[in-house]
């Protein structure tokens, strides 16, 4: 309703405006052509209110031809124009030029600057003593800044209008805002009911296996007990990750990430992370090949933050393979840097959401399937990660073929 109703104001607004524009320039044109009409009988000779000969004729929307087809001294004529505008107060910038009544063609013409004031109406001899042959004459003026003073003279009508434009940009930026802001809490929404069903399912497991090991009248026999401490174990470890993550919300937070960097071997760090994800590939017999071909693999980076984002990468690259995982991690030398790609065949990512997925808290919609799950945290703290590095990441993907995450790193910021 507020944007029918603002859209409402501004067409009254702008068609007043319109409105207001045409009158004063209807106002202007009247004057102008009185004020030529009493320049063109007094070059006659004739008394004011004889009867008039031709009309002035509007021959465009700032320029305006007087027939007087008779003898025309320019510097009659120049004394009357600055005298009877500036009777009439029009007080902006002219040129007038004298044609030959048969063909129209030039003998003279000057440039009249603005504000003539009244006082000064005496003829300026400096001037001109111009050279006019004898003959028959008709005059145009032109007003070249006619539109802008008429504008000029409507003030308060530019000001409401420019007022108007104001509230609605304003208008428009709190809407945006608005929609933002109403994305963010959707996404939010979605963690908390994320976050919560992750936690739950360890707890749970945990509740149940301790409940065994404590509530057992005999003992267990010893395979059985150290089943349920496997289990207790296992799911606090679980736990431990999913903390782990949350806290990186923390981390982004943050403006500017504090960074310790030090000389760092990517190709160490790129070991180390897959360290971290070998039991889970081992279990869906997942292949990583590896070429490391950047022969300068040192840069002055931050081991721990660096680590985590690259088994972000790696993590996402097994969890989007529904198939058994086919990951393959490059790496070369470039520009000062280091490029490493991190490809993987799994489900890929629609074009139109590639933009979107280094937001915090997104995750591609897949409907009602959460076989996949995650806090949509992964990705914005990666490139968090690379930006504080001074590196670059971008994404190649295509739905059902797989995606590669292409990152570069400079060897020193
Ligand atoms: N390698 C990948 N293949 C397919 N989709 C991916 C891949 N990496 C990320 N995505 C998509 O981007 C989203 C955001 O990733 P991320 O920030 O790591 O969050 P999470 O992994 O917790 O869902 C994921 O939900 C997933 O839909
Ligand atoms: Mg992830």
């Amino acid at each position: 309703m507020a944007i029918v109703a603002l859209g409402g104001l501004l067409t009254v607004q702008l068609l007043w405006l319109n409105k207001a524009f045409k009158s004063e320039e209807k106002e202007f044109n009247l004057s102008v052509q009185v004020a030529l009409s009493n320049a063109v009988q007094q070059l006659l000779g004739k008394a004011q209110g004889a009867a008039p000969s031709k009309p002035i004729r509007q021959i465009a929307s700032s320029s305006f031809l007087a027939e007087v087809n008779a003898p025309v001294r320019a510097q009659e004529l120049d004394t009357l124009l600055k005298y009877e505008f500036a009777r009439r107060h029009i007080t902006i910038p002219y040129e007038y030029g004298i044609l030959k009544a048969e063909d129209d063609t030039l003998v003279f013409g000057n440039y009249v600057p603005a504000t003539i004031k009244e006082k000064k109406l005496h003829p300026d001899q400096a001037v001109l003593t111009p050279n006019v042959p004898a003959g028959h004459y008709n005059f145009v003026v032109v007003f070249p800044s006619k539109t802008t003073y008429i504008f000029s003279e409507m003030q308060l009508w530019v000001f409401s209008t420019v007022a108007l434009l104001v509230v609605v940009v304003f208008f428009g930026y709190t809407l945006y805002s608005i929609l933002q802001e109403k994305r963010l809490t959707e996404l939010k929404a979605d963690f908390i009911n994320n976050m919560t069903h992750e936690l739950q399912t360890p707890i749970t497991n945990i509740a149940i296996a301790s409940e065994i090991l404590k509530n057992a009248d005999t003992p267990l026999p010893l395979a059985k007990t150290k089943r349920y401490h496997d289990i207790i174990f296992q799911e606090n470890e679980r736990l431990k990750e999913q903390v782990e993550r949350v806290l990186q919300i923390a981390e982004l937070e943050k403006k500017k990430m504090a960074l310790t960097k030090t000389k760092t071997n990517v190709h160490q760090l790129l070991e180390e992370s897959l360290r971290r994800l070998s039991l889970r590939l081992q279990k869906r017999a997942g292949q990583v090949t590896c070429h490391l071909q950047a022969t300068q693999a040192v840069i002055q980076a931050d081991n721990l933050h660096l680590t985590n984002a690259l088994f972000n990468l790696l993590d996402n690259a097994e969890k989007y393979s529904p198939q058994v995982p086919e990951i393959k991690i490059s790496t070369r030398n470039y520009h000062q840097g280091i490029l490493i790609s991190i490809a993987d065949k799994g489900s890929g990512i629609r074009q139109e959401v590639q933009s979107r997925i280094f937001d915090t808290f997104y995750r591609v919609p897949t409907g009602n399937i959460h076989n996949v799950r995650g806090f949509g945290l992964g990705l914005s703290y990666v490139k968090t990660v690379i930006q504080a590095h001074q590196g670059t990441i971008q994404i190649k993907s295509q739905e059902n073929q797989g995606s590669c995450f292409e990152l570069y790193l400079p060897f020193s910021a």
